[in-house]
């Protein structure tokens, strides 16, 4: 699809993968609106990128969603394309005895369920468009698990098996779904992980470098789009799964020697 003359949204676009496509979408000549937490950070990028329309919004609550949707198709009428993005990733130890039952599933309720709401809450509004988009960015994880993020990899997996259900129920319609499932990426994502659990991983991807990949990726219609090492875990993970799940299990025995119970 175009990538130029669009109205874009694009959820969690403070930082890391969401800003890069934000500041990318706005040169190339679009309308972007970004979403996100925290207004300090809403606050900086609308400083630095005065052109982008920055809107406070938690893509895990769904009264939130609607109230972003008011807001959105009231003074952006022409929003063809929504984007995904916001995302949270941490290293859980699933035995470890610390923690509630509301707080074990914050990766499934801004990963997942979030972007099922944002879908179905702006998907009448897409379809009056003449063309339009729906970008769910997932990642490499969704085709094979990270055991020391099991909460996030099962919400990319979910996400994956969504888009999938998504673009077929979609297919009389004038929207484009695509899966963008980055590799992984420097970003402040990763800030919650030590060197030693991505020790003898495949080297980390530039931002830029990502953004350039989805930007080709939708200006050709390639809805499934898998940089770098995302395109051999969706390989890896289909042919030789327990090999793929075995090469991401190393980092699990440091955590287990710190389990508390
Ligand atoms: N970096 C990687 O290696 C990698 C690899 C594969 C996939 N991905 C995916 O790429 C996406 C972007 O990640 P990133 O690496 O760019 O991470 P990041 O730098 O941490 O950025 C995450 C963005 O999401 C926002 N966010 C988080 N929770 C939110 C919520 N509930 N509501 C609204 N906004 C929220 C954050 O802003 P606030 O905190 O202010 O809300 C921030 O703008 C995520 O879906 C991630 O899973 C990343």
């Amino acid at each position: 699809m175009k990538v130029s003359g669009n109205t874009i949204l694009i959820t969690g676009g403070t930082s890391g993968i969401g800003e890069e496509l934000a500041k990318r979408f706005l040169t190339l000549g679009n309308t972007v609106i970004v979403t996100g937490r925290d207004a300090a950070k809403l606050d900086r990028l609308k400083k630095e990128q005065p052109a982008l329309h920055t809107i406070q919004s938690d893509a895990s609550d769904p009264t939130a969603i609607e109230a972003l949707y008011e807001t959105v198709t009231r003074r952006f009428p022409k929003l063809n394309v929504l984007i995904n993005n916001a995302g949270i990733m941490r290293k859980i130890n699933l035995q470890d005895n610390s923690g509630d039952l509301k707080d074990i599933g914050l990766e499934i309720e801004t990963n997942l369920l979030g972007v099922i709401r944002m879908v179905k809450q702006f998907l009448p509004h897409l379809k009056q468009q003449s063309e339009a988009g729906i970008v769910n960015v997932t990642s490499g994880l969704a085709f094979s698990p990270f055991p020391i993020s099991p909460v996030y990899s099962a919400s990319k997996a979910g996400l994956h098996s969504f888009t999938q259900s998504l673009r077929v129920q979609l297919k009389n319609t004038r929207i484009k779904v695509f899966e963008l499932a980055p590799p992984a990426v420097e970003t402040p994502l990763a800030n919650a992980f030590d060197a030693s659990d991505t020790k003898g991983g495949p080297p980390m991807m530039k931002v830029d470098k990502l953004v350039d990949h989805a930007i080709k990726g939708i200006r050709r219609d390639q809805l499934q789009i898998m940089p770098g090492f995302s395109r051999v875990l969706n390989l890896l993970g289909r042919a030789l799964p327990k090999l793929a799940v075995r090469m991401a299990s190393a980092p699990v025995d440091a955590m287990l020697a710190q389990t508390k119970s």
